[in-house]
């Protein structure tokens, strides 16, 4: 089969390869995206949570990272009025804010600390004493000692949005190839070849560009580009209940988080375990994660359990995405680890900008994919 040549081939259909193919699209640009399964079957977006915490999500320790996410939790309420006006799929994109809730002695020190962090930010987020956190969240356990209300950490369904952006996708007139799995890229007249097997036989689909976007599944297709970059999968074990329960913040704990959707889905989570692609779910981890939610909402025991799933994070050598150009017309947005969701706004946008226009935002330079060594490529052109 010979899909026919769009400006722009995208490989991998998660929340970061859509969320750029659709900023690529609106832009005018023609785009296929090629996903090996069907979307949300491999996706880490297809089990995560969802939450949007610039500074409690993100490793602080990289000043880099904590910037860039900064940067698209600004972007975040804009990007998706957009995603919603165009797909007429609403998001779950919720600005309740997350209550972090202190359970015992330890956490309330564990607290103080993601509390400097969050002020020195310029986040919202203020102390609370175990009576304030049980007023916003009077089914929150009687034993808590105090928590924090951050205002600035919100979520969004990612599941719905993956939905939003299928949508939006199709709106733009691009194209979608699932169960379509890519073997390699290599170069031609044209400018790059992406070389795919799936159920509909043979795939070869030639575009001026290529944007890798393959998730934790792209050691394949990255080897011969770029040399260590370690990707690799980091399981996390997912449950989701199901109730009716009164509860309207995000819940966190040092231990764990709960998720509460409007349509009563309450995300539990997660495992954070280097396994390798080992999709089985355990009971030990289902039963920690079950206890550890239930300390902090009691509540939750109640509920029904209506799936436990495992999905894997996509994570780089350093922990820090790669997202950039590795060769004239070749670009690449992986290793986003915990941080898919809450970072696909602004790595679409610079993306595209990279893209489109050639300009490299300042604020990339420390994912320059090129900070792998490269085998194969020649004439590589820094970011
Ligand atoms: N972003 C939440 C997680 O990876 O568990």
């Amino acid at each position: 089969m010979n899909a026919a040549s769009p400006d722009i081939c995208v490989v991998g259909g998660g929340i970061i390869g859509l969320a750029t193919a659709c900023e690529l699209a609106g832009r005018g640009l023609r785009v296929t995206v090629v996903e090996a399964a069907s979307i949300g079957e491999r996706a880490a977006a297809g089990v995560a949570a969802g939450m949007i915490g610039p500074v409690s999500e993100v490793d602080v320790s990289h000043p880099d990272l904590t910037r860039f996410a900064l940067a698209s939790h600004r972007d975040y309420p804009a990007w998706i009025e957009q995603i919603e006006a165009v797909s007429h799929i609403r998001t779950g994109f919720d600005r309740t804010g997350t209550l972090w809730v202190a359970v015992h002695r330890d956490h309330v020190a564990w607290l103080e600390h993601l509390r400097a962090f969050q002020i020195d930010r310029g986040l919202n987020t203020i102390r609370l004493t175990a009576g304030e956190v049980r007023a916003r969240e009077p089914l929150i356990a009687p034993n808590t000692s105090g928590g924090l209300l951050a205002s600035d950490d919100w979520q969004v369904d990612p599941r719905r949005l993956l939905g939003a952006l299928i949508e939006v996708l199709a709106q733009y007139h691009g194209t979608l190839l699932q169960q379509v799995s890519v073997e390699r890229v290599e170069r031609c007249d044209e400018g790059w070849a992406v070389v795919a097997g799936g159920e509909r036989g043979r795939t070869r689909i030639e575009a001026r560009s290529v944007l890798l976007a393959p998730g934790a599944y792209g050691t394949g297709l990255l080897e011969p580009l770029l040399r260590d970059t370690g990707l690799r999968p980091v399981k996390g074990q997912v449950a989701r209940l199901r109730g009716e329960i009164d509860v309207h913040h995000v819940i966190r704990t040092p231990d764990v988080y709960l998720v509460p959707r409007a349509d009563g889905e309450v995300v539990i989570g997660a495992t954070v375990e280097e396994m390798g692609f080992d999709g089985r779910v355990t009971a030990g981890a289902v039963h920690d994660l079950l206890r550890e939610a239930r300390r902090a909402l009691p509540g939750i025991a109640e509920l029904e359990l209506v799936e436990v799933r495992a999905g894997f994070r996509p994570v780089l050598r350093d922990h820090l995405p790669a997202v950039g150009r590795i060769d004239e017309g070749l670009f690449i947005a992986v290793g986003h680890y915990r941080n898919g969701v809450a970072l696909a706004p602004i790595t679409a946008r610079l993306l595209a900008d990279l893209i489109c226009e050639g300009v490299a935002d300042q604020i990339l330079a420390p994912f320059n994919p090129l900070r792998f060594a490269q085998p194969l490529v020649a004439n590589a052109v820094p970011t």
